[in-house]
């Protein structure tokens, strides 16, 4: 039986929940959103470490078998104090969505875009030189995708949002890049919007990198009874409007705690 611990800031996690469940449909899942202390990425490392360690300790307290940190800001500065203070296996979004860039590409730059934070830690860059030594990649913040995901400005067809892409990608375009990670739980929403920026560079979704090394850990078919509890640190029904459009399952409810 598998019982996953998932957390991120809020509800973009929800995009790796999504994967894990496409690759482990019957495993049972805890999820936290840290909705009372989101956006984490425009906050110092040392603050979504402390918030970190809180979410994962709550989850830990409930009983699970692995924790997923579902958010690319807490994987990028918080996995090293995290995997030290748990004593189970704890698996982050950035090395495997820098090991799936590098497949991706095929051998020229590689873009990530990111929050501040994601973007100022290095780890993206790092993780992609340790699976391709010498490795060029370019790295850019986008911090406005993710409001404009939650409001549910995805559309490519809408000139307001191909705009606010234009504008974040603009540097990344003419660079050569041959591969572009999606380095934010939100960005997946607004692949199309991406795509039509960039068209022809393959867009790495780490959440389905996620999902096949957390299947890989519960081999065989019953890993658990299917069943969700979702939490959040604050305004449950805030969440519960959004939730369904990052999971892509209705979310029905979400249980109000205090981490
Ligand atoms: N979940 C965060 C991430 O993937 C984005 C939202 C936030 O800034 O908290 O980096």
């Amino acid at each position: 039986m598998a019982r996953i611990g998932i957390f991120d800031s809020g509800v973009g996690g929800l995009t790796v929940q999504r994967a894990i469940l496409a690759a482990l449909p019957g495993a049972d899942t805890l999820y936290l959103g840290d909705t009372a202390r989101v956006p984490y990425g425009t906050k110092s490392p040392e603050t979504v470490t402390q918030y970190s360690l809180r979410n994962a300790r709550f989850l830990r307290a409930l009983g699970i078998d692995l924790l997923v940190v579902a958010c690319n800001t807490a994987s990028a500065v918080a996995l090293p104090a995290l995997r030290e203070a748990l004593d189970l296996p704890v698996v982050g979004v950035v090395e495997p969505g820098a090991r799936a860039a590098v497949r991706a590409s095929a051998g020229g730059p590689i873009g990530v875009i990111g929050t501040p934070g994601t973007i100022a830690s290095g780890a993206y860059q790092a993780a992609i030189r340790v699976a391709r030594p010498g490795a060029d990649v370019r790295a850019r913040a986008a911090s406005l995708l993710v409001p404009l995901a939650e409001e549910g400005w995805t559309d490519p067809a809408d000139e307001l949002v191909r705009g606010v892409v234009r504008r974040y990608l603009a540097p990344l375009r003419g660079e050569g890049i041959d591969a572009l990670v999606l380095g934010c739980t939100h960005y997946p929403l607004l692949a199309g919007a991406i795509a039509a920026e960039l068209p022809g560079v393959p867009l790495v979704d780490s959440a389905a990198s996620v999902a096949a090394e957390v299947g890989a850990r519960f081999p065989g078919d019953a890993v658990g009874d299917g069943r969700h509890r979702f939490f959040v640190t604050d305004a449950p029904e805030r969440f519960l409007a959004v939730a369904g459009r990052f999971l892509g399952r209705p979310v029905e409810a979400a249980e109000h705690v205090d981490v």
